[in-house]
This record gives C-alpha cells, structure tokens and sequence, in this order.
C-alpha cells in the first residue's frame, strides 16, 4: 500500500503586513529585509483567529478537492506549534469542527518540519494497513508569538494553513520513501520557552527567540543532507526530480541547497515573497499552490522538504498521480 495526496487545500489570513509596514515600528527597510530573506510581506490573522480555524479552511478545501466526505476520514493529523491551546489538541477541535465523526486526531508538533514529519507520519499508518483515508494539515499562527520590538524575528514570520487528503493505493505512486531525523542538543538555538510545564508563567516571555545564523547553517547543512538520503534510498538522481518543495524560510538557504544539488531554478518552488515562514503551513500551501499554477503533473516526482525548531528535519519523495 502506498498513501497518494487525492486533495489539497490552503488557508490564508486576508491581512497584508508589507516591509514597509513593519519598518514603521522597527529599525529595517524593505531593501535588507527582501536581501536577507526574500521575503516582500506576509499574512498576519487577527486577535480572534486561532490555529484551527484556518486549518478548518485549508481542510474543508482539500476535502472538497479529495471528494471524501469527513465522515469517511479514518485520522486527521494537524502538524503545529502555535495550538490553540495546550489541549484538547488542535486536531481534535479540527475533528468536531468538520464534524469527521469517525476519525481519530491528534496534533504533531515538529514546528517547521511539521508537515514533512506528519506526511511520513500519515504514509506510514497507510502503508501498514492501519488506515485508508487520512487528512493532515500543517497550521501555524506564529505572528502570535512575535516580538514586534525585534526586528530579527518579527520580520520573518507569517500565518496560514495547508491541507492534503490521503488515501491507500497499491499503485506505485504517493509517498515513495520519506527521512526525519532532530537534533535535539542544538535545540537551545531556537526556541519559544515561556507557556510550557517548565515556564508556565511564562516568565522567560511568550516570544519567539531565534539565533538566526546558526539555524541558517544547520538549514543549508540539513537540507542536503536530507535530499540525498531521499535520493539514496530509492536510487533517484537529482535530474529526475522534476520539483523541489523546499520549506519557505528564506530564499537564501533555498537558493543555496538548490545550486549545490543541482537543481535548477525552475525546478525549485518558492513563494516566500508573498507570506514569509508560515512554519508547518509552508510546504502544504506552497504544494496547493504549485497545484493550481500547472506546476504540478501526473508521474511528477517531488521532493518535499523541512527544518525547523528541534531542530529537526526531514523530506519526502512523492509520485504525483
Ligand atoms: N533589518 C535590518 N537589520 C537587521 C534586521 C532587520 N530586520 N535583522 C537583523 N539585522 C541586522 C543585525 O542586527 C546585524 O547588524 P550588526 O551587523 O550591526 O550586528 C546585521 O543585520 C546582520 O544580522 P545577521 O543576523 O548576521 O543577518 P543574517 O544575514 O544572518 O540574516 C536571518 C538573519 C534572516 C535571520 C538569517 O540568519 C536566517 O534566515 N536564518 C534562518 C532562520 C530560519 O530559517 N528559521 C527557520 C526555522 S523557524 C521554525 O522552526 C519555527
């Protein structure tokens, strides 16, 4: 059995913070941050929206696009770090939102390798003959967690969600071999310490902290590493990976792992510019985007890929079709 992507969705808050717009309340300019990063604006939700509700939106979408009903879902599995609260878990909000009976839900946290973590996650109860229909979303609503008097991190982040159904087949197509690896003592570089059972006061603040330079290295290092296992174990050759679907942090590290593999510009998904590091949501909404562009055809080989806080990363090889 293999587990094939029958339906995609994505979420988007409607609010557009610009670069100019956040260089009024901290010291940057559009110049550095689009130099830096890439990044030209992002989506920012408002006070009242939580997590769960653009994952309901990406959701309702790729099930729509999938043709299930969400009484046929067997799990919905929501990769996030920005929960709505510590529990119940935002998959189990989710659950009773879409009113999916007859699933199971639990949330996966591994902040910005979420989805890439969760898709393996997902393949693997496919694969074993546990389930037949799962829906995973990757939602984050990090803007929640900015400190808007720090310019290395406020610029940086926006929220969204993404959503794909899956589905048992016993043809050779979907998930064809997947890698997830953490590295756990580099975690301290990157880090939101106050909310949990160690700070529940959250006396060390509620905010995003983030050693920029040194999760840049791990990122470069990691997602290397992490194509080549892919490619490794199943044989493959960077020539025939037809679309690399990288998580959109900043189109440096992007760019970077793309010229030392060999993998040409259009072969590599980004839209960063338009939504910044939207953390467990990027790979999905950038995979329902690429969809809709034509970017996307049956017998595709994709390489999906993520790295994130943890640290942790991962990739997964899929078969469009
Ligand atoms: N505007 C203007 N200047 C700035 C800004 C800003 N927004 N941010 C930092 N600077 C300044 C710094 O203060 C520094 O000034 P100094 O030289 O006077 O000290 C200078 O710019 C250079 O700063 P660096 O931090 O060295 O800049 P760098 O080129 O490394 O870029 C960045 C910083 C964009 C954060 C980069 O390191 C990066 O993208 N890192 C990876 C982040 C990432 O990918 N995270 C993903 C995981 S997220 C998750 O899992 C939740």
């Amino acid at each position: 059995m293999k587990a094939r992507i029958i339906g995609t969705g994505s979420a988007l808050p409607p609010k557009v913070v610009t670069n100019d717009d956040l260089a009024k309340i901290v010291d940057t300019n559009d110049a550095w941050i689009r130099e830096r990063t890439g990044i030209q604006e992002r989506r920012v939700s408002d006070a009242a929206v939580a997590t769960s509700d653009l994952a309901a939106l990406a959701a309702e979408k790729a099930l729509k696009a999938s043709g299930l009903k969400p009484e046929e879902l067997e799990l919905i599995i929501v990769c996030t770090c920005s929960p709505d609260m510590l529990f119940p878990s935002t998959a189990c909000i989710l659950q009773g939102s879409l009113k999916a009976v007859n699933a199971a839900a639990f949330d996966l946290s591994a902040a910005c390798s979420g989805f890439n973590f969760g898709l393996t996650t997902a393949a693997s109860f496919i694969e074993s003959g546990k389930f037949k229909n799962i829906l995973l979303v990757g939602a984050d609503t990090l803007t929640k967690y900015l400190d808007w008097t720090d310019r290395s991190t406020c610029t940086l982040f926006g929220d969204g969600a993404g959503a794909v159904v899956l589905q048992a087949t016993d043809r050779e197509v979907g998930v064809l071999t997947s890698f997830m690896m953490a590295e756990g003592q580099l975690g301290p570089v990157l880090t939101m310490p106050g909310g949990g059972s160690r700070d529940p006061e959250e006396k060390n603040g509620r905010f995003i902290k983030m050693a920029g330079k040194e999760v840049f290295k791990f990122a470069v290092r990691v997602l290397e590493t992490s194509i080549k296992k892919i490619l490794e174990s199943t044989g493959k050759t960077v020539e025939e990976i037809d679309l690399f679907i990288p998580h959109q942090a900043n189109v440096r590290i992007i760019d970077h792992v793309s010229k030392k593999m060999g993998l040409p510009k259009e072969k590599v998904y980004v839209n960063l510019h338009k939504y910044g590091n939207t953390s467990a949501a990027s790979v999905p909404i950038a995979l329902d985007e690429a969809l809709a562009e034509g970017r996307i055809k049956s017998g595709d080989l994709l390489i999906l890929s993520g790295f994130g806080a943890g640290l942790t990363y991962g990739s997964n090889l899929v078969k469009w079709g």
